[in-house]
């Protein structure tokens, strides 16, 4: 949730930890700190809000440090302000913390009846206290161990010691943590943009390592304390190093950048020359009982397009469930049925957790990530990458589409591995799919169209998304992007469902979105389409040409989508209700990219 970064560098480390948080500022933006050692103490700078407040602090009190922390905060323990900004500072201690210390009420009370006093209401304070009180008998590693040990909960840390000029301590246990090798110089990080202006060398530490840096080493060990190597890899500069480009947002950009990322997405799962399918993975689909769809948010969404596509085209049935709620409810699983965790970040705690319960269940287990080096990614028996490129913007788009890509490949593969469907339908189906890329280029030619909606709908208090078919979860898609970006309320609705009370809400002030491409669903959206505008509701009716010439007339305003076949229409659709929520939030005068509350990648419950 929260970003982290940590530079044992040999120049001034300011302008490097201010440009690594920017570029982690995706993961939460509460409040902003830094510390570094200055003639021989640490000294920190805090600031509430985002990472601008900070530079103004900085550039007031300037902290002239070669080693040094910085963290960027997405608010847990206690609300955003500058006492509860990282790092957190205890005696000898500074620290930055990612994460949640789930014992530390009790830790809290202890270490208080040992007289220690408490300046902020942060669980992270807690560890700095524990390690200080450790550092009183034991050499800093010795501590840091003896302090992890107490630990219940999820924690990336990064670790100043006053007195130890040249040291960074990390740990890692449920938050990711990266060690970056450098020229001289080595770098902490919650994950490979952190580090990504400085190196490309990254190792990914497991769970419950810890780890010490200098300037030219780091040492690792893993949670018994025994000293530990981690492969080093070279991450491609794509993941290292993100830029906006000429884009005024980042969601902008990835909306864009869907043509490209689907391209990409497909190309790994179809083999363009022979028109077949190629999913990863020793899976018996034939034999194969059930699919458990488990994640949150966008990409539950995206499970549930996963449903329609599965059991559709392969006869097979597909639960999906949020994780949040699976985790807790004691599923009943049997061996016999695979797992699939959806997450771009591939980090997402419940999700996470999911996964793992049906890996206790015995299921084989697959993820569809975009973060490959993610912890999803390495504990599932079988991985498939999105490849759409790092997405920054908090709103989830381009990972949105390539993972409806990689489910739609993964229905043909399986309708063809369980006989639903013979060669010349499958190669039919994969030649519709790598036609994708250029119809969603298309959709997003309606930029314009789109923009000239948004004014409107901006004015609206609540909106409402309709669907059939596929086009149920993208309503649903399309009422949770413009929730969290332009603060509407919205709601998406299985088209069937509006008389069964969400009917009761329209009136002439609001804007309904009816997603109707001319597909076997058409003809009654076209009536629920009427039965809206008889009680005055104003639509925006999303549509193909087809659907166009088909639609009754009194919509408010129509929206044409290039023709596609069903196959593929959610994703050619979706690139214009995405435009709408980024428009919306833009004329509203929203932070797109960062909208209030939320972070990219929540590695808490
Ligand atoms: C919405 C959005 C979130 C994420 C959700 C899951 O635009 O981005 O709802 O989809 O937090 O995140 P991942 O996919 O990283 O598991």
């Amino acid at each position: 949730m929260c970003g982290i970064i940590g530079i044992v560098g040999t120049t001034p480390v300011q302008s490097r930890l201010i440009d690594s948080l920017k570029r982690l500022e995706y993961r939460g933006y509460d409040s902003a700190g830094i510390a570094g050692v200055v003639d021989g103490h640490v000294e920190r700078r805090r600031a509430k809000g985002k990472i601008r407040a900070l530079e103004e602090v900085l550039a007031a009190d300037p902290l002239n440090a070669t080693v040094g922390i910085g963290h960027t905060r997405w608010a847990t323990h206690g609300g955003p302000s500058t006492r509860n900004a990282h790092p957190q500072t205890a005696g000898r201690v500074t620290l930055v913390h990612n994460g949640i210390i789930e014992n530390y009420a009790e830790l809290r009370e202890a270490l208080k009846k040992q007289g220690r006093t408490f300046e902020s209401e942060t669980d992270t304070e807690v560890i700095a206290q524990l390690l200080d009180a450790e550092l009183k008998t034991r050499p800093p590693l010795d501590a840091l161990k003896a302090t992890l040990d107490q630990l219940t909960g999820a924690y990336a840390l990064a670790v100043l010691i006053d007195g130890e000029d040249e040291l960074i301590m990390g740990a890692r246990r449920g938050s990711p943590l990266v060690v970056g090798y450098g020229e001289g110089e080595m770098f902490l990080g919650s994950d490979a943009l952190a580090v990504g202006p400085f190196t490309n060398r990254i190792a990914y530490l497991d769970e419950g390592d810890y780890v010490a840096i200098d300037h030219h080493t780091a040492r690792i060990f893993d949670e018994t304390g025994q000293p530990v190597e981690r492969p080093v890899t070279t991450v491609p500069a794509s993941a290292a190093l993100v830029e906006k480009g000429n884009y005024r947002h980042f969601m902008e950009k990835e909306i864009h950048d869907q043509p490209e990322g689907c391209q990409h997405t497909i190309a790994a799962y179809v083999d363009p020359l022979t028109d077949h399918t190629s999913v990863a993975g020793d899976i018996d689909w034939a034999k194969l009982e059930r699919v458990q769809i488990v994640a949150c948010g966008t990409s539950y969404i995206a499970g549930l397009m996963g449903k329609y596509l599965i059991e559709r085209l392969a006869d097979l049935p597909v639960d999906v469930e949020i994780a949040s709620e699976f985790r807790y409810r004691q599923p009943a699983l049997r061996p016999g049925s695979l797992a699939v965790a959806m997450s771009q970040s591939g980090e997402t705690a419940d999700t996470l957790a999911a996964l793992r319960y049906c890996q206790a269940k015995g299921m084989l287990t697959a993820a569809v990530v975009n973060a490959q080096e993610s912890t999803m990614a390495r504990e599932v028996d079988v991985v498939w990458p999105i490849h759409c490129g790092p997405e920054i913007g908090v709103a989830s788009t381009k990972a949105f589409t390539a993972q409806v890509c990689v489910l739609t490949a993964v229905a043909i593969a399986a309708a063809r591995a369980r006989g639903r469907i013979d060669e010349a339908e499958e190669q039919r189906l994969v030649k519709v799919l790598l036609e994708a890329p250029r119809l969603v280029a298309e959709s997003i030619k309606l930029e314009d169209a789109v923009k000239g909606i948004a004014q409107e709908v901006s004015k609206a208090r609540d909106v409402l998304f309709l669907g059939r078919g596929p086009m149920y979860p993208l309503a649903l898609e399309g009422a949770l992007k413009l929730k969290e970006i332009s603060y509407i309320h919205a709601e998406g609705y299985a088209a069937g469902e509006l008389k069964h009370g969400p009917i009761a809400l329209v009136d002439e002030d609001t804007p309904i979105v009816i997603l109707a491409p001319f597909d076997s669903y058409f003809e009654k959206s076209a009536s629920n389409m009427q039965e809206v505008m008889a009680r005055g509701g104003q639509v925006i009716f999303i549509t193909d040409p087809e659907g166009e010439k088909h639609a009754p007339a009194g919509a408010r305003v129509v929206v044409t989508a290039p023709k596609s076949d069903p196959l593929i229409s959610p994703l050619v659709l979706a690139a214009p209700v995405q435009l709408l929520a980024y428009y919306v939030a833009v004329q509203k005068g929203a932070d797109v990219d960062q909208p209030r509350n939320l972070a990219k990648s929540v590695t808490v419950e």
